[in-house]
């Protein structure tokens, strides 16, 4: 029945389409296989007569000609509908685009609360400068609903080729924060963009700054904060007003613009959380899989935490440890249980992994990275049983 109305939706969409494709685009929510008919692009990226895939929650803009034909695979929670080209897709976007490009804008920071379609925004940027020829570049400085890494971490890369969701850009470097939201973290979050800016080498030309969505109080605060650190070229502000008031009369020495917002677009708290421990696993999943377990000694690791490094860890027997030579910082063995890492080497965060014990023995780490010489630490925790996360307090 819901299937069957839905299949006359699709029909009765495509028959009107050749009436209305001026003026309406199609808006697809996943999970679903759009397949398509005819030309068409999504965000800038050619997907005419060619099957996508969209992951669970996902809505994406379809804009195609008025002769082409979508289809939708029948899942359950798939969406299709209409909207109108004023309210979505890229014609929203049709002046900052001409902006960026006629500037040749080395640097772009995007600013907006949740939901105001900084991530799609940046996909498009991606798209158009990829495919004039650009060197492109994306840090995603989103440590609780960012693409390229997963929650507490930045996740940075050169982009080869055009895509349609964030998430399909491989990330090449990884900065460890150890903590989803920016508040209290501000400074190691800062660092860690100018980190990763630095070692893309500037081989560059076009580098997209994507951030989170707090924007109230002290979120835009750590914005006008990262902005005269990173001294962009141009400052997109996405969606409230208010938001690009506030940036630009703070960063008086940067191009600041407005940019809207889609309508009819928001994530639901469910599908955010769902995002959220998704792109966990993400990051983990080959390791669960193969089941592989890592053990580290206490002698020679340095563990990383609110961005400061300590060496070593001691075991009192007593239910606690104790990290950092002088004994710096003690937590309950209990609290490390479950706890999401960043795994370093030479420098580098190569991976991720879930803490299973931590004993005299060392500590015993869910991951596929062998050679670890520090460990970054969280206040995230994650049951693999029940796929969720849980906050960590020391
Ligand atoms: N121009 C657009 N046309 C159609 N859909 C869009 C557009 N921009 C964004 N969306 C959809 O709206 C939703 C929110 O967009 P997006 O995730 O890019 O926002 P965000 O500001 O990055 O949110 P967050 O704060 O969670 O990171 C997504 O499902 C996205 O695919
Ligand atoms: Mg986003």
């Amino acid at each position: 029945m819901f299937y069957r109305s839905r299949l006359r939706l699709i029909r009765r969409l495509n028959n009107i389409s050749k009436r209305i494709s001026d003026r309406y685009i199609y808006l697809v929510k996943g999970p679903s296989l759009v397949s398509l008919r005819g030309n068409g692009s999504v965000l800038g990226k050619d997907v005419s007569n060619s099957c996508t895939s969209l992951r669970a929650g996902k809505i994406l803009p379809f804009e195609i000609d008025s002769n082409s034909k979508i289809h939708v695979s029948l899942d359950q929670l798939a969406e299709i509908w209409l909207t109108n080209r004023l309210s979505a897709g890229t014609a929203i976007w049709k002046k900052i685009i001409r902006t960026i490009f006629l500037q040749q804008n080395k640097k772009i920071l995007l600013v907006g609360g949740t939901d105001k379609g900084k991530s799609t925004l940046a996909v498009y940027i991606i798209n158009t400068a990829l495919k004039n020829g650009y060197k492109t570049a994306i840090v995603d400085a989103d440590i609780g609903q960012g693409d390229l890494a997963p929650p507490n971490a930045i996740g940075a890369a050169i982009v080869r080729r055009q895509v349609i969701d964030l998430r399909d850009v491989n990330a090449q470097l990884f900065q460890f924060v150890g903590n989803t939201s920016p508040m209290g973290f501000e400074v190691i979050v800062i660092q860690s963009v100018v980190n990763c800016i630095k070692q893309l080498c500037d081989s560059f030309d076009i580098c997209i700054i994507n951030t989170d969505g707090f924007v109230e109080n002290s979120g835009i605060r750590y914005k006008i904060k990262l902005a005269k650190e990173l001294l962009p070229d141009l400052i997109i502000c996405l969606g409230d007003p208010s938001v690009y008031h506030l940036i630009k009369s703070n960063c008086t020495l940067m191009p600041v613009i407005y940019s809207r917002s889609p309508e009819d677009t928001i994530k639901s708290r469910m599908e955010r959380i769902a995002n959220r421990v998704d792109q966990y696993f993400r990051f983990i999943a080959t390791d669960y899989n193969n089941n592989k377990v890592v053990v580290v000694r206490y002698d020679n690791i340095m563990f990383v935490y609110r961005g400061t490094a300590l060496s070593g860890m001691f075991d009192d027997n007593g239910g606690f440890l104790y990290l950092g030579e002088g004994k710096d910082l003690r937590i309950e063995s209990e609290k490390l249980v479950g706890m999401f890492v960043g795994l370093g080497s030479d420098g580098r965060v190569v991976g991720f992994g879930i803490i299973l014990q931590a004993s005299s023995g060392g500590i015993f780490i869910q991951s596929s990275i062998e050679n670890v010489d520090k460990i970054f630490l969280s206040n995230s925790g994650l049951d693999v049983d029940s796929k969720s996360e849980f906050k960590i307090d020391y």
